[in-house]
């Protein structure tokens, strides 16, 4: 008999379960591991698709090939049906995300025994914060994934009120909980009341498009892309006129998804006469070089570790490490910086969670648990923008990285109930 296969589809990891004699069970979809780098690698020399950990081992060890992550990002907008030749086939990014769902199934079935025919999986509440028609877009690009990684059918709950059916346990009758789901991609929120025998009503969930993704951008952009010429002055071909190079490299090369799109040749092109005509050389000499290494992936990931080791209070001179622009240089992330860069990302989402509970007609006072769950929840900044605006409220940290796919698991056993 096949089974449902809970998933969670997130912009930085993955994760699956599933019921298995009436309880939930995490599936390790990497060895020992239970959630899956949602990335992958195509490996020009063996021809493979690489997945998960072994797609960021490729990319480090600099072997030959294409890098993505932060595929889901780009469900909803127009380049998921751009489609390009990767190892010799027409593939357009519903492929690639098709395909990643289609291993994490297969890695699924091999790991557990069962056949996994039809999924429920998680979904931001809003892929693209207001925007209504490109939200409806990306549900149906993710629908159209799941379609063509061979499963029959997709349900879909919104990933909070997975983490809150998961944490259900950490509320007592009467509590109202609000889930701060806070991703690489999203934030996501859930307001729900425990009733008497542990059920959970959900009041309201909301969402919007900010994770950990654009505190990378927004460090990186700050920090990083002065260092490569972005702001610099770009003389005129002719004359002594001189023009501030444009932005648009920069921030795609500061935007995980965007990355993998700067290496065709018209990018490099307009590098190279960036390069030529700066009134300083030497910067944009570096974007350059980073373009034709293909480093950008290299210089996203060490932008990610530092914004880490700056958000742990142990680490007294945290840097990111750019020795792909200088040998062996760093760059100083010092606490101040962070929080002046970051705290307009964090009070965005603070102001989103007071949303939620306008919609379920609540106050702020009369939330007593605050759940965080997703890897951006660690942040101080993130974690300060909420505990402002719930002051009385306990925080819970419970299972971070588990809750959605918990839920999801739970879910799973009946989601398809209705059908035959
Ligand atoms: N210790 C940490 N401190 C700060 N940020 C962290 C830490 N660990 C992970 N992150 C960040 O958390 C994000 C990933 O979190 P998570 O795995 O919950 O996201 P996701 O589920 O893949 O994304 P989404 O739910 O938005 O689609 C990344 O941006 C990562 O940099
Ligand atoms: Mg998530």
């Amino acid at each position: 008999m096949s089974s449902t296969l809970g998933i969670d589809f997130g912009t930085s990891n993955s994760a699956a379960g599933y019921v298995r004699g009436g309880a939930p069970v995490l599936i390790d979809l990497e060895a020992g591991a239970q959630t899956l780098p949602t990335a992958v690698f195509f490996d020009f020399d063996a021809k493979k698709m690489r997945v998960g950990e072994r797609a960021a081992q490729a990319l480090l060890s600099g072997e030959e090939g294409r890098y993505m992550r932060g595929l889901k990002s780009l469900l909803g907008t127009r380049l998921m049906r751009e489609s390009r030749m990767l190892l010799g086939e027409r593939l357009d990014f519903i492929d690639i995300v098709g395909r990643f769902l289609a291993e994490v199934r297969r890695r699924a079935e091999a790991a557990t025994g069962e056949t996994f025919d039809r999924a429920l999986s998680g979904r931001p509440v809003q892929f693209h914060t207001a925007d209504e028609a490109r939200n409806a877009q990306a549900l149906l690009d993710l629908t159209e994934a799941y379609t063509r990684a061979g499963f029959s059918d997709v349900r879909f709950l919104n990933e909070p009120e997975a983490a809150a059916i998961a944490n259900r346990a950490v509320l007592e009758d009467g509590d109202l909980g609000l889930v701060v789901d806070i991703g690489g991609g999203t934030s996501d929120f859930t307001l729900f009341r425990q009733g008497q025998g542990g059920d959970i009503d959900i009041l309201a969930s909301h969402g919007v498009r900010i994770g950990g993704t654009d505190f990378d951008r927004r460090l990186s952009i700050a920090k990083v892309m002065p260092q490569l010429g972005m702001g610099s002055d770009i003389r005129h071909a002719f004359g002594n006129n001189t023009h501030v190079a444009p932005n648009a490299i920069f921030n795609d090369l500061a935007t995980w998804q965007k990355i993998p799109f700067l290496y065709g040749p018209d990018t490099r092109r307009a590098a190279r006469e960036l390069a030529k005509f700066a009134v300083h050389p030497k910067r944009l000499a570096r974007l350059e070089k980073l373009l034709e290494d293909e480093l950008g992936h290299d210089l996203a990931f060490a932008v990610e570790a530092g914004k880490i080791m700056a958000n742990d209070p142990a680490q007294t001179d945290p840097v990111i490490h750019v020795g792909m622009l200088k040998r062996g240089a760093t760059l100083p992330l010092p606490a101040a910086f962070m929080h002046r860069k970051l705290t307009p990302l964090a009070d965005q989402i603070g102001e989103a969670a007071e949303v939620t509970l306008s919609m379920g007609h609540v106050s702020a006072a009369e939330v007593n648990k605050l759940i965080f769950v997703g890897g951006s929840g660690l942040m101080q900044v993130v974690e300060d923008a909420l505990r402002q605006r719930f002051p009385a409220a306990q925080m819970h940290r419970g299972a971070a990285m588990a809750a959605i796919v918990s839920g999801l698991a739970i879910r799973s056993a009946t989601a398809f109930d209705d059908q035959p």
